[in-house]
């Protein structure tokens, strides 16, 4: 996937009603929810996206710790900074900038030992050597510094997409979601047989501590969507679900491409009907410490 010239900015913000409420999860853990103003709060939006830590960060922080906080909002794309600096100015969040930085070279563009807190939703696995982030994040951190972030064990979009692929002639099976997850990383150090890993949280905590890292902990959290019908579902999702297989499969996606939101929608109709559609997604939230 070339994150950096995808047009997918505005695909993302629709996204948030998905990433959000795991996005509060981080803050509230990270305790920003009670923060009292006592101390700087230097925060690093790490892969963020269109924002959507930063907008939680200044929904839930109360406004006596807001005065002393501070967040630099960073992602390897210069479409998504764009859009989130622009995002910073039309809410007016003080102390919040907008960069360019690639999460497993952050040290090319951010001090060592800055940050309180490095805040990543949905990003930090599903970077092709997933090890330099963790790395990184441990640099940038202060002492006593806090490492946030959140994986996916399961999402909403993977079941119904096995079922209209098997729909669709000579289209390829969906594998199982850690194949899909390992895809993405080429890191040589990640051999073939970790790659899978990336969504055992045992695994991923045993990475987190290899960078350094102590008092790591996970909590497992869980949130549904919900779509009115089969045939607005199948609108809303082909697009970005052919998107997210094209990060596997490239463009052998363009030979079913065509057919699959027509399969969508009868995958899901076989299953609700004319009902409501609701989709299950549950992530692994991570804490942890540079001691
Ligand atoms: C799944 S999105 C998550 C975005 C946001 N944190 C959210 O929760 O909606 C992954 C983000 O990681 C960014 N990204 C991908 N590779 C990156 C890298 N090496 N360094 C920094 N950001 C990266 C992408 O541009 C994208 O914005």
């Amino acid at each position: 996937m070339d994150w950096k010239n995808m047009q997918v900015p505005e695909r993302y913000k629709l996204g948030e009603a998905i990433t959000g409420p795991f996005a509060a999860h981080l803050v509230a853990l990270s305790g920003f929810s009670t923060a009292d103003g006592s101390s700087e709060l230097d925060v690093l939006d790490n892969a963020c996206g269109t924002g959507v830590v930063t907008f939680q960060l200044y929904e839930h922080a109360p406004a006596i710790a807001r005065a002393r906080m501070s967040v630099v909002c960073a992602d390897l794309s210069p479409l998504m900074v764009e859009n989130v600096a622009a995002r910073i100015a039309a809410n007016g969040w003080v102390g919040a900038t907008a960069q360019v930085a690639d999460a497993q070279s952050l040290s090319v563009t951010l001090p060592t030992d800055d940050f309180t807190h490095v805040l990543t939703n949905f990003a930090a696995c599903h970077l092709p050597d997933p090890r330099a982030g963790f790395r990184e994040a441990f640099r940038v951190l202060r002492p006593g510094g806090t490492l946030a972030f959140t994986v996916w064990k399961a999402v909403g979009w993977y079941p119904h997409t096995a079922r209209a692929l098997a729909l669709i002639p000579g289209a390829p099976a969906l594998p199982p979601y850690a194949d899909f997850v390992g895809s993405m990383v080429t890191a040589t150090e990640s051999g073939e047989g970790e790659k899978r890993k990336w969504v055992d949280p045992a695994f991923i905590e045993a990475r987190v501590r290899e960078a350094g890292f102590t008092e790591v902990a996970t909590v497992l959290r869980e949130n549904a969507t919900r779509m009115a019908g089969a045939a607005e579902h199948a609108q809303a999702y082909s697009e970005i679900t052919k998107l997210m297989l094209s990060m596997m499969w490239g463009d052998k996606v363009k030979e079913f491409g065509a057919q699959f939101e027509g399969a969508l929608e009868r995958a899901v109709r076989e299953e609700v009907g004319d009902g409501e559609v609701v989709l299950k997604w549950e992530a692994y939230c991570v804490i942890a410490k540079k001691a």
